[in-house]
């Protein structure tokens, strides 16, 4: 018999079409006609994949990065910028000043608070929102370029709520009350657009997540055979495979240095980059934004990437095998912070 269109299966819900066959989503979506798809499309998520996707972004994005990877070379100043002293980025911490003294002023606003008191704010937030741009535009300079063009439109949003604030904070000064609160709301309802991107660059791409894989979850405890001794060029970088786990090790005479292969910025592959010596201790590269991590233990000696790159002990045994384990997690100062004496 045949079933009206748009009926669903009694069994699981499935839509089904006039001959009782199963409609796959994009057919269903087709023929619910332009309106319900244009409606489905403006879904917030839907439109910052757009974003993604938009190629239109990509000649200001190169302006731009260009711009900011000029004027923070790499150094101690950007490291501080990414949040390296930390463990962890500095951006997301900081931008909860702006925000909140905004989000305070407009309720205050809303509330029948003291003219002082939401300008103040106001004042408060503008004076933060100097540290928050300047710790994300190092963070998004060192961006795949779909992220980029998200955390462009993402900055855009922030600098125009930041511009609406700062015309407020002025009428709030020369008397005209009713003009601040209208801009201080107008403001408020574009950082909201522009923290709606930068939890989409976050969360859902993955800018500042630890990209490093998790060992503690994907290596069992114990010692494992990696490879013999003899498969790893000596003074060179090298990939071996420990179950799911890439691994980088660099072999030194009978000595191996083992970290997790995916870098803890945004996955680059460490057996791509370049060994190198950071304050006498050996180091490695990454070949894509140049984090720095030591191949002792990890520790990051330059960023973007600001979390610890797993790293692994190693032993050679009697029959010149390689074993590794996870390395437990310890703090050694890097050497930079250690004191003189
Ligand atoms: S992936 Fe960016 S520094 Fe390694």
């Amino acid at each position: 018999m045949r079933q009206p269109l748009g009926r669903r299966s009694r069994r699981d819900g499935t839509r089904l079409d006039g001959t009782g066959t199963p409609v796959s989503r994009d057919r269903a979506r087709r023929r619910r006609g332009p309106a319900l798809s244009a409606l489905s499309a403006s879904r917030p998520a839907a439109l910052a994949e757009r974003i993604e996707r938009a190629p239109v972004l990509d000649r200001p994005v190169r302006v731009l990065s260009d711009t900011v990877v000029r004027a923070l070379p790499p150094g101690p100043r950007t490291d501080a910028l990414h949040g390296v002293p930390f463990g962890q980025p500095a951006h997301p911490a900081l931008i909860r000043m702006p925000l909140g003294c905004w989000t305070s002023a407009v309720l205050l606003d809303l509330f029948r608070g003291t003219d002082r008191a939401a300008g103040t704010l106001v004042a408060v937030g503008l004076a933060a929102a100097v540290p928050s741009a300047a710790t994300g535009l190092a963070d998004w300079s060192a961006l795949h370029r779909h992220q980029q063009r998200v955390g462009l439109v993402h900055a855009i949003s922030q600098a125009g709520a930041t511009m609406l604030f700062g015309a407020s904070l002025l009428a709030r000064v020369t008397g005209r009350r009713g003009d601040g609160k209208l801009l201080s709301a107008s403001g408020l309802a574009v950082a909201t657009v522009g923290a709606y991107l930068g939890g989409h660059l976050a969360l859902r791409l993955g800018a500042g997540a630890s990209h490093a894989e998790p060992i503690d979850h994907l290596a069992a405890l114990g010692w494992h055979d990696l490879c013999p001794l003899d498969d790893l060029p000596d003074g060179h970088l090298a990939r071996r495979q420990l179950g799911y786990l890439s691994l980088l090790a660099l072999r030194q005479g009978e000595t191996v240095h083992v970290l997790s292969d995916h870098c803890a910025h945004l996955g680059g592959p460490l057996h791509q980059g370049r060994v190198v010596t950071v304050h006498g201790a050996l180091c490695v590269t990454c070949p894509w934004h140049g984090s720095t991590f030591r191949l002792d233990d990890g520790a990051v000696m330059h960023g973007p990437a600001t979390a610890r790159q797993p790293a692994f002990e190693s032993r050679i045994t009697d029959s010149a095998w390689v074993q590794v384990r996870p390395q437990a997690r310890r703090h050694r100062a890097r050497p930079e912070e250690a004191k003189p004496g």
